[in-house]
């Protein structure tokens, strides 16, 4: 049961509570209209600390095309956040308003924080360099609906796996599936923290490996998992200019991978995609956004106990 739930970490939910999310989700595609007035009278609020296309956009379509409506900041610049109100008065003051919230915001943990003083459900859109469970929904349902399964898969995870909270997530989903191999891309100071190393792959004995180059094994891959470098979390700009073009997909390297294998990337891009490669069939990025706005639809239906 969901109702009433919050999704902070992208364990919080069960493998079988995932599966009913996926479900609802597909039957919303199916047939959207069904859904068009199921969130007449509620009310979600965006509380976006940070930038954002595909999370906010995607929330406020999501509502707005279930008969819901949404109030909220885009940047607290606007809000009393910048008379210095903290994470808990503010959630506590929309909880008055709002139905259900979803925060975003550059210091980890401050979306916990905040369902620990929240009346209503509150949702994790990424957590500093920590977490971003929705866009891990995001990338389940849409390697569920396109591979038709969440085992017997092979995933590169390329790019900035230290920073890349959606890497985290992800790799935290995944670990509960059966059969799952995962290859780490990434340059030596943009390795996965510790915490995913150890807790997660080690722990659960996940089958990983590292490479330095995509080429190297891109062949093996069911799912390659573009990332940008995150230029907002480097302390330093020197480290950032000579690490962000590193890694590039191009044509050259998709001719060595599979007919079949996936291209998912949570976006915005920077450079490591060339454009060249959003004809290719197998580039899968923005069907993943779209994805998105499903899986979000369904993940508040599911909070708010709506049938
Ligand atoms: N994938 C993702 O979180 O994109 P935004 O930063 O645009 O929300």
């Amino acid at each position: 049961m969901l109702k009433g739930r919050h999704l902070i970490d992208p364990m919080d939910f069960s493998v079988e509570e995932l599966d009913g999310i996926f479900e609802l989700a597909g039957d919303i595609i199916a047939d959207p209209v069904k859904y068009s007035d199921s969130m007449k009278g509620k009310l979600l609020a965006t509380l976006f600390y940070e930038p954002s296309t595909r999370t906010r956009f995607s929330f406020e379509a999501a509502m707005l095309r279930l008969g819901g409506q949404v109030i909220g900041f885009s940047e607290p610049g606007s809000s009393s956040v910048s008379k210095g109100e903290s994470v808990a008065d503010t959630i506590k003051t929309v909880g008055c308003y709002a139905d259900i919230a979803v925060m975003r915001h550059p210091k980890e943990g401050a979306p916990k924080v905040a369902s620990l003083f929240s009346d209503i459900p509150v949702i994790n859109a990424g957590d500093g360099g920590h977490q971003h469970p929705t866009q891990t929904l995001t990338d389940l349902l849409t390697i569920k609906t396109v591979k038709g399964k969440l085992e017997n898969l092979t995933i590169g995870f390329c790019g900035d796996l230290k920073f890349g909270r959606t890497v985290h997530s992800l790799i935290k989903a995944l670990s509960r599936y059966e059969n799952i191999r995962v290859i780490l891309i990434s340059p030596e100071e943009l390795k996965v923290p510790e915490y995913i190393r150890n807790e997660i792959l080690i722990k659960n004995k996940i089958e990983f490996a590292e490479a330095e180059r995509i080429e190297d094994v891109i062949g093996e891959l069911d799912i390659l998992y573009m990332t940008r470098v995150q230029k907002e979390r480097f302390f330093n700009e020197d480290d950032y200019l000579r690490l962000k073009d590193r890694f590039i997909l191009d044509s050259e390297k998709m001719e060595l991978a599979s007919e079949s294998m996936m291209v998912l990337h949570p976006l915005p891009r920077v450079n490591e995609i060339a454009y060249e490669i959003d004809s290719d069939p197998r580039a899968m990025y923005f069907q993943q956004a779209k994805y998105g706005m499903y899986a979000r639809m369904a993940l508040m239906l599911k909070l708010l106990g709506v049938r």
